[in-house]
């Protein structure tokens, strides 16, 4: 059975190039992943098709309203395992963690993304999750909804070919990724290192963790400090 993403966005058609492109477009088109976007627009009765309007108490720009936006998420057909997250800059930060607990533990995700200046906080309460993609502020959620459909997706048994190179790579087990090199040998006075051209496996790999462990202390010391601290508990 295919994993069913459904996002409710006022721009639905910034989800098309997902839907076609690289290793995720193949994904869907393969049925391993299924994808439906719900216009709240679809859904407002009024004649004009209203889905905003004045926030109550005054100030500046417009605030999304809840009706169309309840009754697209009404319209999406649940499965009994499924988790909605509302992609806002207040949510949790995003991490590789909660991409592997979304695809392992549902087998459909709710994507609502926010848009304009704002939403009708009661549009909060359908939300198990609120999730922000970093300490920035976008103008709307599909971009964040698009990171996520990406992350989760790419870790569905058949998207990716080898199910090590999804195991081996940066934040999976909290060191970054070691320095990938293929021909030609020397580009532009630079070289490949030697060592990996040498054929001997073993010390391949001590090259290759070592430079784990130093690209993460130069760049990301927070998560090397993590890398130490668990190294302690398990030795
Ligand atoms: N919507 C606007 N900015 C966002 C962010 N940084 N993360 C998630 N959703 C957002």
């Amino acid at each position: 059975m295919s994993y069913r993403l459904d996002v409710v966005s006022l721009a639905p058609q910034v989800f098309s190039s997902l839907k076609e492109l690289g290793v995720i477009g193949r994904a869907f088109s393969e049925k391993i992943a299924d994808l439906h976007i719900h216009n709240p627009r679809d859904f407002a009765i009024d004649r004009y098709r209203k889905v905003d309007d004045l926030p109550y108490g005054g100030g500046s720009g417009m605030v999304l309203k809840p009706e169309p936006y309840f009754a697209a998420f009404d319209s999406i057909p649940k499965s009994s395992r499924n988790r909605v997250l509302m992609m806002t800059p207040q949510g949790n930060l995003l991490s590789q963690n909660d991409l592997t607990r979304w695809s392992t533990n549902y087998e459909q995700l709710i994507l609502l993304c926010g848009h304009y200046e704002g939403f009708d906080e009661r549009i909060r309460t359908l939300a198990d999750e609120e999730v922000s993609i970093g300490d920035f502020v976008l103008t709307g959620g599909e971009i964040p909804a698009m990171t996520v459909v990406n992350g989760v997706v790419r870790l569905l048994p058949g998207t990716v070919g080898s199910e090590e190179s999804l195991y081996l790579e940066s934040h999976t087990d909290l060191l970054l990724e070691h320095p990938h090199y293929t021909r030609p040998a020397e580009f532009c006075g630079l070289a490949v290192p030697s060592v990996l051209r040498s054929g001997d496996h073993n010390a391949i790999k001590e090259w290759r963790d070592a430079q784990r462990v130093k690209r993460t202390k130069e760049r990301r010391p927070d998560l090397y400090q993590k890398w130490l601290n668990k190294k302690k508990v398990l030795e």
